[in-house]
């Protein structure tokens, strides 16, 4: 196309795409770009608006690095993580739901016993909670040998490879259920914390009038050789932003309930949270369906 126009822009764009490409590169780049332009047109974008959009994303580019993926957090803060979760991790059989993985998991954390505790420090004012429950499968049976591992921020706010001053793998763990399917460990009651927002990220927070807090969570990834791996989180049903989520990952089955616990406990709280977790051979059935 010779002479480039508001109108004929995104046929021309569109009609750049080669014949030899993938159908899904055409799928996504058709409605991507249809999308975009019709975008840039309902706002009339300026260009000035448009330069500075590049910069920020020079400058989410900067600040990443391969311990920090910017383009990660600005998705979250769009809600573009958890769509994309919710696209691809749909539940088939009323297993448990996915939620987002977030950028603060760690490979192998420290492989701990049934009833283990995570915290290797102590913080005043520190509430500790026995976590238990059953992995079980879609029909209802208990699966052993399930691999779980489980992460959390301390009473400061900070996950431990955000803070020099907490001990290495501080607040991880990997567990393994029992011959019944149980789990059980010991941590800290999690508390509400901002998500990184010294970058691009919280420049996009301020843009949208938007605060960077998370509700109080542990998080959870769960695996198992032939079944479906589990990544989600549990939030406290007493945190705050539980209803205004920074990054809107909150599912209220996620919901789970923390309690006094019993005279005598080494704990101050309990909570009993189960697990489904749907068993590749049911793959077949989802064709079938
Ligand atoms: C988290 O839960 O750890 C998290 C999720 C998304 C963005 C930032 C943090
Ligand atoms: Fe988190």
């Amino acid at each position: 196309m010779r002479s480039i126009t508001l109108d004929n822009i995104t046929e021309a764009v569109v009609g750049a795409l080669s014949d030899d490409i993938p159908a899904r590169n055409r799928e996504i780049l058709e409605s991507a770009l249809k999308h975009m332009h019709a975008f840039m047109k309902e706002v009339d974008l300026t260009y000035e608006e448009w330069l500075g959009a590049m910069e920020w994303m020079r400058r989410a580019g900067d600040i990443s690095d391969d311990s920090r993926n910017e383009f990660i957090l600005i998705s979250d803060i769009l809600g573009v993580e958890v769509l994309a979760d919710m696209l691809d991790k749909k539940p088939t059989h009323n297993e448990t739901i996915s939620t987002v993985l977030g950028p603060f998991y760690r490979e192998n954390p420290p492989v701990l016993p049934k009833g283990a505790s995570i915290i290797q420090k102590d913080f005043e004012g520190q509430e500790t909670v026995r976590v238990t429950g059953t992995i079980r499968d879609t029909e209802g049976n208990p699966v052993p040998g399930v691999t779980m591992d489980v992460w959390e921020d301390a009473p400061n706010g900070l996950y431990e490879q955000q803070d020099p001053d907490q001990p290495d793998f501080n607040l991880r763990g990997r567990f393994e259920t029992d011959a019944d399917g149980a789990y059980d460990f010991v941590a800290i009651r999690p508390v509400p914390y901002p998500i990184p927002y010294d970058g691009a990220a919280g420049e996009l927070l301020k843009y949208m009038g938007h605060h960077p807090m998370r509700p109080g969570h542990i998080h959870f990834m769960i695996m198992k050789d032939g079944y479906k791996s589990l990544i989600s989180q549990i939030y406290d049903s007493e945190t705050e932003y539980l209803d205004n989520d920074s990054v809107f990952a909150v599912k209220e089955e996620l919901i789970g309930t923390m309690t006094k616990a019993p005279e005598g406990a080494d704990t101050d709280l309990v909570m009993t949270f189960d697990f489904v977790i749907r068993n590749n051979a049911l793959l077949g059935d989802i064709a079938a369906e």
